[in-house]
């Protein structure tokens, strides 16, 4: 199996625009993309398009006679990881819930031997009479994804379910749909971005942290079938798919989400970057400015993972370490003084803000490097490692 070939499916709707952005997507994160169209399709938009953007033949005829042994509708799903059909008709999914096959595409995806998803698109009316919901159902019993629809303005003018979901949504269920679930059931709790703590009316002591890293292991552990609770500071980062996400500014605002929250989970992760400290008697005015020293008083903040790990019943705890020097012995002595089964030591102190990162997981058995990549590949292997530890720290 080839995990990166994808069958992109396009049936008769105006949304059949995004798909062009949801090939380019694609074929950017290094997917070999090969478009079948319906022929209402192609009225929307043209097949070129699709040639140009994926670099491979598109297909739209069950008697296209450019395949040698003339089976399109067998080989070109064989060894894809998956089929998704977008956007997809009131027609197509009403063909696919009878098993109906009079065109290249509905009979590609009755003999497809991989997952099929479809991202429905059509009028609101359409979305909610009876029958396609019956065979929205039928499709849901049958195994099928179904990402969306969204709902808002559509192309006619009215207002409600069936817009088909913006291409990034799509490319992330999609991306979501093709891994392993190897955290299915579990509840997984993460503190992520940085902590802001109040001096006064307009200023504050905060931490540089972007979010990014927790966010992408946020996603990460939904991809893998877990519930996710994101507990973040201030951050520019839109709420990743799947997490249930808790706004919080100071580290006692942190604690105190994650104590409502903690007892619910099975795996906490505190990614955030916690201020050490908090202002003892933060002004509710602007301090003004004048010639002499300003001195704060300072109160160290609780350390929220600490508290986690050494509850009775404590969650299966991952931490993080960022260090300035002796960075693997320090993380390891934080590791072993927070009682945590695994801890994350950044390699690269330039992480912060940046898409790619490098660590090394610590944990009882040693060390487990894993090289720069992009954060969303990073979390993802930690995810797996986590999921390789869980059962062996905690018995269900
Ligand atoms: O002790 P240090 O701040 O280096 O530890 C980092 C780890 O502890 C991170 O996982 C961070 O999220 C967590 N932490 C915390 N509460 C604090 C300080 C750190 O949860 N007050």
């Amino acid at each position: 199996m080839n995990q990166k070939k994808i069958v992109l499916g396009i049936t008769g709707g105006v949304a059949a625009y995004k798909s062009a952005e949801l090939t380019r997507l694609l074929v950017k994160a290094g997917y070999d993309v090969h478009v079948v169209m319906s022929e209402a399709a192609t009225h929307f938009v043209g097949t070129v398009t699709f040639q140009a953007l994926s670099g491979n033949i598109v297909y739209t005829d069950q008697w296209d006679a450019r395949r040698p042994n003339n089976m399109p509708h067998i080989d070109l799903t064989r060894g894809a990881a998956a089929v998704i059909v977008a956007p997809a008709s009131a027609d197509f999914i009403a063909k696919v819930a009878h098993g109906q096959c009079d065109d290249l595409l509905s009979t590609l995806v009755a003999a497809r031997d991989c997952p099929l998803m479809i991202a429905p698109a059509m009028n609101r009316q359409m979305w909610e009479n009876p029958p396609n919901q019956r065979n929205i159902a039928q499709l849901k019993a049958d195994g099928v994804s179904i990402f969306g629809p969204g709902n808002g303005e559509q192309a006619c003018g009215e207002v409600g379910d069936g817009r088909m979901l913006e291409a990034q949504d799509i490319f992330d269920h999609l991306e979501a749909a093709l891994q392993p679930k190897v955290l299915k059931g579990k509840r997984v709790l993460l503190t992520a971005g940085p902590t802001f703590e109040r001096i006064d009316a307009v200023r504050g002591i905060t931490n540089t942290s972007s979010g990014k890293m927790g966010y992408a292991i946020a996603r990460a552990a939904y991809e893998a079938g877990a519930e996710v609770v994101l507990v973040s500071g201030e951050t520019s980062l839109p709420t990743p798919i799947g997490a249930r996400q808790i706004d919080v500014k100071s580290a006692q605002q942190m604690l105190t989400a994650v104590e409502a929250e903690v007892d619910a989970c099975d795996i906490f992760i505190g990614v955030a970057a916690v201020a050490d400290y908090y202002v003892l008697n933060p002004s509710e005015q602007k301090i003004k400015k004048d010639a002499h020293i300003l001195t704060l008083e300072l109160a160290p903040n609780p350390d929220i993972l600490a508290g986690v790990s050494s509850r009775p019943n404590a969650p299966f705890c991952v931490g993080f370490a960022a260090e300035s020097e002796n960075l693997l012995e320090y993380a390891e002595a934080k590791r072993l003084r927070k009682k945590l089964p695994l801890l994350v030591a950044n390699l690269v102190q330039n992480a912060f803000g940046a898409d790619t990162n490098e660590v090394v997981l610590l944990d009882d058995h040693g060390e487990t490097r894993l090289h720069s990549a992009p954060k969303i590949d990073i979390a993802r292997k930690l995810v797996a490692h986590i999921a390789r530890l869980y059962p062996n720290v905690k018995q269900d």
